[in-house]
């Protein structure tokens, strides 16, 4: 307690207890290791990707969007769009109030860039049931080079509260065999 001064005035003089000494050493290497274990499972883990992020704005994101889907969509679900990409191509979808646009169609073991930017406010990309998280905000268009490896329905869930209508912001993407 350090309600009453401490008996020597000069304390930091006082040498440091040799199990106080041995905690801290503790945790010095403990907080070394968990830092290394960031980058080992970045590089040998599958866990965190290698995202890039560049600036862009919500009105020349959407060209490139509406140019992918007027290009490439096979099919409407419910008024949605459905665009089926070529394999190696950049793919885009869009966040915001309160959807993902459009669903995406990927082939499996093919390798795509997947852009992803709000036309709002910010948003979270949750990939279902693979759980990849990542933000998406306004004028920054996050890429992910992204091979699926397994096939089915997918669902990207907003993980950002948004509003009212965050809990209806539902997207979907296919990948085919
Ligand atoms: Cu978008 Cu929550």
């Amino acid at each position: 307690m350090a309600i009453t001064p401490p008996p020597e005035r000069v304390w930091w003089n006082i040498p440091i207890a040799r199990t106080e000494i041995t905690w801290i050493v503790i945790a010095f290497a403990w907080g070394l290791l968990m830092f290394s274990a960031m980058i080992y499972w970045h590089i040998e883990g599958e866990q965190n990707l290698s995202n890039e992020s560049y600036r862009t704005t919500p009105a020349a994101f959407s060209e490139k969007a509406n140019a992918m889907v007027e290009q490439y969509q096979v099919r409407e679900e419910a008024g949605m769009p459905v665009v089926h990409p070529p394999p190696g191509s950049d793919v885009y979808m869009i966040a915001r109030l309160w959807q993902w646009w459009p669903i995406l169609e990927f082939e499996k073991d093919q390798t795509y860039r997947l852009h992803l930017s709000s036309m709002d406010w910010q948003h979270g990309f949750s990939l279902q049931p693979v759980n990849i998280n990542l933000q998406v905000h306004p004028n920054y268009d996050m890429v992910v080079t992204l091979t699926p490896n397994e096939s089915g329905e997918f669902g990207v869930v907003c993980n950002e509260f948004c509003g009212i209508g965050h809990h209806n912001m539902i997207g979907k993407i296919y990948v085919t065999e």
